[in-house]
């Protein structure tokens, strides 16, 4: 199998949330792959953003597929409700769960709801060598390269090395970055293997969405092929 397609995915955080629908069009005909939905409980991280009905009404006017990170304590208990809303992807965080087979309780959830693809995120102190045996089972690693909770941090690029790992493992599952990503840091992130990169700031704030989003994608492929993938 060859490497899976640089896919572009927009957090919709950093866009107008009271006019969520034309946001939503603005950056698809910009050439979003993805649309990266942030749900934040308070509990997990110390922000609260949108729930379900929100998600929904996303999904009632996006024509991309929703990317749904979840952050939030108690995934288990939202498989149902967030496969309702429309997600196609969902992750949740491993930090949440306490052991694997926690987390595979978690995934068979979400898989029993529907979910298309199953994705398990990362925060930037959490080792990556904790997803060795679960790696077989899920669609997606999110590898956070901010502590979730905000838009527009600094990226870490300590996280690279994960991305690495799990390249380095074999696994040919989509590996997505989210936090900081920018013209700047992006290509790092494609390197080390990343196929599936989420910005906020950088594209709800640049002037030209199509432009920024087309130069990402340009970037991310340029440093793919400088990496021989
Ligand atoms: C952070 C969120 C990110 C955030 C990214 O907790 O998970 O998806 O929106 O925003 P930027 O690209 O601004 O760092
Ligand atoms: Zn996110």
């Amino acid at each position: 199998m060859g490497p899976l397609p640089i896919t572009i995915s927009p957090s919709l955080l950093s866009a107008d949330f009271a006019r969520l629908a034309e946001e939503i069009r603005r950056v698809e005909d910009a050439g979003a792959d993805w649309l990266h939905v942030d749900v934040m409980d308070g509990h997990f991280v110390p922000n609260l953003t949108i729930g379900p009905p929100v998600v929904k009404a996303i999904h009632g006017a996006a024509r991309r597929p929703l990317d749904v990170h979840l952050m939030i304590t108690n995934p288990l208990e939202y498989a149902e409700r967030y496969a309702d809303a429309g997600a196609h992807v969902l992750t949740f965080h491993i930090e949440v769960v306490g052991d694997a087979a926690e987390a595979r309780e978690v995934i068979g959830a979400f898989r029993a709801a529907g979910i298309p693809r199953v994705g398990i995120a990362l925060n930037p102190d959490t080792p990556v060598e904790l997803l060795g045996e679960l790696l077989g089972e899920i669609d997606l690693v999110l590898v956070m390269s901010v502590f979730p909770g905000f838009g527009g941090q600094a990226f870490r690029p300590e996280v690279l090395a994960k991305t690495r790992w799990l390249r380095d493992q074999g696994y040919e599952g989509h590996v997505e970055m989210d936090g900081g990503l920018d013209a700047e840091t992006i290509s790092s992130c494609a390197e080390a293997g990343a196929d599936v990169l989420v910005s906020g700031s950088a594209v709800f704030r640049s002037e030209d969405l199509e432009g920024t989003i087309t130069r990402f994608r340009e970037l991310a492929e340029a440093a793919r092929s400088r990496a021989g993938a």
